[in-house]
């Protein structure tokens, strides 16, 4: 990614929050659960529109390198159901720009305690000079095939998730 395109992005975006319902079927499938939970927590909060339920996770910083973004939002998803069995845990969500594409990682939970350990769970399409979310519809992702088993394998590589939508922090 140019410098330039950078640093327009980091000025459009840094300072917006992240909202993001993670992916419709599976938030209703949660719902239709006689124990289904979804909790945020840490800052995390629901956001919802007529679009459906969706939770904003606020904006604590950025940093960038020679070629590539990083927007950090802080909270966490806690997702339950069928008496435990079922758990996912999405914890401060991180957006990556870079040359090639956009990346939304969370906190690979598997290192816990160690939270500096992170997975790439979905990816985009790069931002270009010409497409920057230039609609307001959010950065569109689809799962990564390293996070396949988060949901249980149900869902192949590829699966578009909800997008990745950046709002005005709420003042
Ligand atoms: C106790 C074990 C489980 C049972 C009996 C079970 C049962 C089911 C059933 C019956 C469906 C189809 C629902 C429908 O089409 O309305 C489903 C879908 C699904 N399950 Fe489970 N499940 C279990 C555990 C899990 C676990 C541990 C996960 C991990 C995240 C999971 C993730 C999913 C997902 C992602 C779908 C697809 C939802 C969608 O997009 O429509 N399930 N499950």
């Amino acid at each position: 990614m140019g410098q330039d395109l950078m640093r327009v992005m980091a000025s459009t975006y840094g300072d917006r929050d992240l909202v993001w319902s993670v992916k419709d079927t599976f938030i209703r499938y949660i719902g239709s659960l006689p124990d289904g939970t979804l909790t945020p927590l840490n800052g995390a909060e629901p956001f919802s529109t007529a679009g459906g339920p969706e939770w904003r996770f606020p904006y604590v910083g950025q940093s960038a390198d020679d070629d590539e973004l990083t927007l950090r939002y802080q909270g966490e998803l806690r997702i339950s159901g069928h008496n435990g069995m079922l758990l996912v845990i999405l914890m401060d969500p991180w957006l990556t720009f870079t040359a090639t594409e956009t990346q939304l990682s969370v906190v690979e939970l598997m290192s816990w305690p160690d939270t500096s350990v992170r997975e790439v769970i979905a990816t985009g399409p790069a931002c270009s000079d010409g497409y920057m979310d230039a609609a307001g519809q959010g950065f569109p992702l689809g799962l990564t095939a390293t996070a396949v088993e988060l949901f249980n394998n149900v869902y192949a590589a590829g699966t578009p998730l909800g997008p990745a939508r950046l709002v005005p922090p709420v003042v």
